[in-house]
C-alpha cells in the first residue's frame, strides 16, 4: 500500500453563490497526495484551503475537474468517513453541548463499520486521552462547556487518537492550545503517521508549523496551489513570491525550528 496515490485532485474547481458575487473558491487545482505522506497546505485567510478540506472529506463535490480517493470518486460519505476523519477549527462547534465528553467520545466508534466491543471502546477512550495529555478521571462526568478551547481542541484530538482513521484532515488543529502544548499534540500527529502509517493534511497559515511536521508543503493563494514542494526547497528556495510572504510572517518561535 505504501506510496499508492490516497487523493488525486486533476483541474477541480468549486465556486460559491451566482452572477456578480459569485467566488472562486478553488481555482484549476491539481495534485496527487500519498498514502502514509504528510501534506500542509498553507496561505493566508480566505485562500480556499477549508474549502478544499472540505472537498477531500467529501463535504463538497467540485463543480468541474476529477477528484478521486484511492482511485475513485467519492460517492458515499458514510463510506468515506469510516477511512477519512477531520479536526476542524471550531471545537464547540464538533461536540453536543448536552452530553457528557467520555460519552461523546465512545459514542463517536458509531461511525466505524467494525464497532469494537464495549471494553475495548473504554481502553480505547483512556488510551487516547492520554495520548493528548489528559488523564480520564479529569474529565470524568464532565461536560463540553466546563473545558477551555485548548482543552477541548485536545478532545477532538483524542477522538481521532481513539479513532485511528486512515487518512487525517486537521484544519488548524492547534489554533486554540499555547505553543507548548501545539508541540506536544504535533509531536502526537506525527507518532500516529509513525505507528499507524496514517496519511495527514495539515491546514495552516504558518509555514513555520508545515515545515515541522509535513513531508510536502502545498502554498495556496487565491484559490490556487502557487507552489508545491518538500519543506527544505519550499523554505530554502521559494519559487513564489506569495511563499516568501508567508516567510516573513512566521512567529519568531516556529522560526526557530527552520533554523534545526
Ligand atoms: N459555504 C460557503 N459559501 C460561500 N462562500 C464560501 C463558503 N465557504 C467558503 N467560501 C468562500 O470561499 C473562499 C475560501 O474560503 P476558505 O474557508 O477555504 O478559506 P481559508 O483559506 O480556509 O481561510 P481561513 O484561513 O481564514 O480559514 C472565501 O472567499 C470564502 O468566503
Ligand atoms: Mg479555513
Amino acid at each position: 500500500m505504501q506510496n499508492d496515490v490516497i487523493f488525486s485532485a486533476k483541474n477541480i474547481n468549486k465556486f460559491f453563490g451566482h452572477g456578480k458575487k459569485r467566488v472562486c473558491a478553488v481555482n484549476d487545482v491539481s495534485f496527487d497526495i500519498k498514502d502514509g505522506e504528510i501534506v500542509s497546505i498553507v496561505g493566508g485567510s480566505g485562500c480556499g484551503k477549508s474549502v478544499l478540506a472540505k472537498i477531500m472529506l467529501g463535504l463538497y463535490a467540485p463543480e468541474s475537474g476529477e477528484f478521486l480517493y484511492k482511485g475513485k470518486g467519492i460517492t458515499n460519505t458514510s463510506d468515506h468517513w469510516n477511512e477519512v476523519q477531520s479536526v476542524f477549527q471550531d471545537p464547540f462547534g464538533c461536540f453536543n453541548q448536552f452530553f457528557s465528553i467520555r460519552t461523546q467520545l465512545k459514542d463517536a466508534f458509531g461511525i466505524l463499520k467494525n464497532k469494537p466491543s464495549k471494553q475495548e471502546i473504554e481502553q480505547r477512550v483512556d488510551e487516547a486521552l492520554l495520548a493528548v495529555n489528559v488523564k480520564p478521571s479529569d474529565i470524568e462526568g464532565k461536560y463540553p462547556f466546563e473545558l477551555s478551547g485548548g482543552q477541548m481542541q485536545r478532545m477532538l484530538l483524542a477522538r481521532i487518537f481513539a479513532l485511528k482513521p486512515k487518512v487525517l484532515i486537521a484544519d488548524e488543529p492547534t489554533s486554540m492550545v499555547d505553543a507548548c502544548v501545539r508541540a506536544n499534540i504535533l509531536d502526537y500527529l506525527m507518532k500516529l503517521k509513525a505507528e499507524l502509517g496514517m496519511t495527514i493534511i495539515f491546514v495552516t497559515h504558518d509555514i513555520g508549523l508545515a515545515y515541522y511536521v509535513s513531508d510536502r508543503i502545498f502554498i495556496m493563494h487565491e484559490a490556487q496551489i502557487v507552489e508545491a514542494g518538500k519543506p527544505e526547497d519550499v523554505t530554502q528556495h521559494p519559487k513564489s513570491e506569495h511563499t516568501l510572504r508567508l516567510l516573513e510572517d512566521i512567529p519568531d518561535i516556529n522560526r526557530e525550528w527552520i533554523k534545526k
